[in-house]
């Protein structure tokens, strides 16, 4: 079994310094295998957010930590206009990674991470030709064994976001993108970007969706909230590549908490989520409507 920490949308610049420390407290006690930002780690892409982010990085880095990150929407220079076209993610690359497309392998699982950030398409995201054949290429050479993880800001997905239902926008090219998932037999797709929590089988989402799960990061430590869903991050226990285990990780304004929590299994029927367990600590999970079962 493999257990994955899933962080995304950090926003250093309109972060909340007691919920990043409560983080690092929270990863230190629970020591995961990876630790995946799927984005935005800062609000405005400045050199002081990007240091702050830099350094939250290598504390984790430094405690032993192995990560995963890619770049998502604030990365990338909003009104630097000069920046925002001529190097858009010259800091992220400085600063967090110059991996734009970074790799994770170990005996059960195998994780490929994508940036959807683009200048021109500043809010929405893309995924390029050659990054379709990347996820091709990279998952080919991998044991049918293993679980197949694909990280994004953007998600690839088209999903339920706000009060009533509303379908978001899916990533630009997000046909191609989700072709490609399905072909390259991917297991779980990861992103974030919309700070707000959510699971489903990709099967429910679009056709031919392949073996995809979909799961959605809420903002680990932004003071900017949706939907008033508070803080929270994922704690994905990979059991096997058709046993996976969601566990919501909520802030309830004084300490991380567990919220809501799924197990899902992959049959005929493509995943189907177990009954959410009752917490015996916390029986009132703050975010009852946050995975969507
Ligand atoms: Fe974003």
């Amino acid at each position: 079994m493999a257990r994955i920490a899933h962080l995304s949308d950090l926003h250093f610049g309109a972060h909340d310094p007691r919920i990043v420390a409560a983080t690092e407290a929270w990863l230190q006690e629970r020591q995961p295998d990876l630790i995946i930002v799927s984005g935005d780690f800062t609000q405005r892409a400045r050199v002081d957010q990007f240091r702050e982010a830099s350094a939250y990085l290598n504390r984790l880095r430094a405690a032993g930590f192995r990560t995963l990150v890619v770049p998502g929407n604030h990365d990338v220079p909003l009104y630097d206009v000069f920046r925002r076209f001529g190097a858009p993610l010259a800091r992220y690359e400085r600063f967090i990674d110059n991996d734009l497309a970074p790799w994770f392998e170990n005996d059960e699982i195998a994780v490929l991470g994508i940036n959807t950030a683009r200048s021109l398409t500043i809010k929405d995201g893309r995924i390029s030709h050659d990054q379709i054949a990347l996820i091709h290429q990279r998952f080919r050479a991998v044991a049918s064994s293993k679980t197949r993880i694909l990280v994004s800001h953007h998600p690839l997905y088209a999903m339920p976001i706000g009060e009533g239902g509303e379908l978001s926008q899916a990533v630009g090219r997000h046909r191609d993108a989700v072709k490609a998932v399905c072909e390259a037999g991917v297991h779980l797709a990861l992103a974030g970007h919309f700070h707000r929590t959510y699971a489903q089988s990709a099967r429910k989402m679009v056709e031919n969706a392949g073996s995809a799960l979909v799961m959605q990061a809420g903002t680990a430590t932004s003071t900017r909230l949706r939907n008033s869903e508070l803080q929270s991050f994922n704690w994905i226990h990979a059991h096997r590549h058709d046993e996976v285990e969601l566990q919501v990780i909520a802030w309830d304004g004084s300490g991380f908490r567990r919220g809501n929590h799924a197990r899902f299994t992959y049959g005929e029927d493509g995943w189907l989520a177990g009954t959410a367990r009752e917490d015996a600590e916390h029986p009132d999970p703050p975010y009852g409507r946050s995975v969507a079962l």
